[in-house]
């Protein structure tokens, strides 16, 4: 039997541990369930392998003195911080306790959060965060405000070395939606989170607006209108199976591969449905998930943004047990036309795949980049760069499929052969030119047009000629621009085979400081 001193210091350790699992206690507990939402550690448990957690830092207590803040000093200061593992890969983890001062940061809340980014740095694993708080703990002051920027700080040094994933699950206002923001994913829940820069009151002011918190920052908006979050889940729960599955796909950092899964997917299984997928009529729509799915492993497309700028789609899948991120113009929506929106989200989705050796594969049917006013004028030129930078700098291996149109600007964009493509493929069905037949007609043969007395079949006859000579993919393929011709029947089997063959890719861009990405 132990000596009663040591056994009345386990006591006290004990003891202490049980006070700071109480977080703001057992009240503000429940009032957190009443609002839909789960605690800080029920999120952890559910999050993380079964007793995988190590928790940190449980005894810290605040250092403030004013406003009566002396004499309320709960342990763990409002965020619980450690690490543990999801699938056995170990993950830093940091989640708001909501019920300790609405979990608003402080500065020893942020010093924390900063340890377990450290280290997560240190050792080379993700960081994924919790976020559920009132923002900066107005009795704090200044120092509430520098530990965020300590925060902001270690995002950016993190970011493109370490995965960093950011759920929204309670309020996240103000100067505090810009770590999220730095982060690569922002996953959100319906109903119970909130993101935005100022709140309803302050946009009735200052705007007359009115306008509800779910309206304004809830996941809906956030998922379709702004593009700041990546996933919209219904609930909770989702949202931290979706926090899972996505680490799945990504390595534990920039020097690492990420993942393979062995699948029963035959690399030879055909398609055949993908034959007749393409229409006859080039102006007729299809949905290009057809495509991703049938090459997918098991069908299963892990898709980003899915709500966001849907002309292009981007996501994770496995190809032969190989994680990739796939890009793809969406001909069912707006024709797969690239505008602002989309060429920044496929922008960023290309970065993210670079930066974490994830190969990316591109299924390209474009008919160009969006005309007129409204995108000229809010600068489709720098932002349609973005996604152009973004493919030229990527140097993981790069395999594109052209299934219908590769038009103009748009061609040598969707990863090309010229912006080091390493692999590139086309449908029978594929059309890649300078513009549509009826815009290039239209040019060549304005006078013609202009003379004739039944224009319409004139332009008929001369687009007829103008496909059959430019409108498909043999003209590229003559010069090597694009590297074979395949069955659409066949592209699983063909996309497996080129990324066995890119594994070992070494590429390499100049030294420089970083670039100047047109932002
Ligand atoms: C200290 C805070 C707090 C804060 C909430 N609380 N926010 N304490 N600092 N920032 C406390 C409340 O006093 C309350 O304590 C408890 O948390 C729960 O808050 P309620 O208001 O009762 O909850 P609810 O009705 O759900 O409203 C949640 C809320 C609201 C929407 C987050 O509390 C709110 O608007 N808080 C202020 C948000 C804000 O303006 N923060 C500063 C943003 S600027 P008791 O003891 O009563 O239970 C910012 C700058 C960051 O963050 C800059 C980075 C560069």
């Amino acid at each position: 039997m132990a000596p009663p001193q040591h056994s009345s210091k386990a006591a006290i350790l004990q003891a202490t541990r049980e006070e700071a699992l109480q977080g703001g206690g057992q009240e503000r507990l429940e009032q957190q369930h009443s609002r839909g939402k789960l605690t800080a550690r029920e999120r952890l448990n559910l999050f993380l392998d079964k007793d995988s957690f190590t928790e940190l830092d449980m005894f810290v207590r605040h250092r403030a003195r004013d406003f009566g803040m002396d004499d309320n000093r709960p342990l763990g200061d409002g965020v619980v911080t450690g690490y543990g593992t999801v699938d056995g890969r170990q993950v830093f983890v940091f989640s708001h306790d909501f019920t300790v001062f609405g979990g608003s940061l402080s500065e020893t809340f942020a010093k924390k959060i900063c340890k377990v980014m450290d280290l997560a740095l240190k050792v080379g694993a993700p960081v994924v965060g919790f976020n559920d708080s009132g923002g900066a703990r107005i009795q704090e002051g200044v120092v509430s405000l520098g530990g965020y920027a300590d925060i902001f700080l270690r995002n950016t040094l993190a970011s493109g070395v370490v995965p960093q994933l950011s759920l929204i699950l309670g309020p996240c206002a103000g100067g505090a939606v810009y770590s999220p923001a730095i982060t690569d994913f922002i996953i959100m829940a319906k109903g119970t989170s909130h993101m935005f820069v100022t709140g309803p009151n302050v946009v009735k002011t200052v705007t007359h607006e009115d306008v509800s918190f779910e309206e304004l920052g809830g996941a809906d908006p956030h998922a379709t209108k702004s593009g700041v979050a990546h996933f919209a889940c219904e609930n909770e729960v989702e949202a931290i199976q979706y926090a899972r599955q996505l680490l799945g796909y990504l390595p534990q950092n920039n020097l690492e591969s990420p993942p393979q899964i062995a699948t029963d997917d035959p690399p030879d299984r055909e398609e055949e449905a993908l034959d007749s997928l393409v229409p006859e009529n080039p102006n007729k729509p299809y949905d290009m998930h057809h495509v991703i799915n049938a090459v997918a492993d098991n069908k299963a497309f892990f898709e980003v943004q899915s709500g966001y700028a849907t002309n292009l789609i981007v996501g994770f899948a496995r190809i032969g047990g190989r994680s990739v991120g796939i890009v793809a113009n969406q001909p069912s929506h707006l024709a797969g036309v690239l505008d602002i929106d989309s060429s920044v989200k496929g922008g960023r989705f290309v970065r993210c795949c670079d930066a974490f050796n994830i190969p990316l594969v591109t299924f390209v049917d474009v008919p160009g980049f969006l005309p007129g006013t409204d995108q000229e004028w809010r600068g489709i030129i720098r932002h349609g760069a973005k996604l152009l930078y973004a493919y030229c700098e990527a140097t993981v291996p790069k395999v594109t499929v052209i299934t219908r149109k590769a038009y103009g600007g748009a061609y040598d964009v969707m990863s090309s052969k010229h912006i080091r493509g390493d692999v590139n493929l086309a449908w029978p069905s594929a059309e890649i030119a300078v513009m549509g037949p009826k815009g290039a007609v239209e040019i060549l043969w304005k006078k013609d047009i202009q003379k004739t007395e039944d224009p319409e079949i004139l332009t008929g006859k001369l687009s007829q000629e103008y496909r059959e000579k430019f409108a498909n993919p043999y003209i590229a393929a003559e010069r090597g621009f694009i590297d074979d011709i395949i069955l659409p029947r066949h592209t699983r089997n063909r996309l497996i085979d080129a990324l066995i063959m890119l594994e070992t890719k070494v590429d390499t861009n100049p030294r420089k400081k970083h670039g100047n990405i047109p932002l």
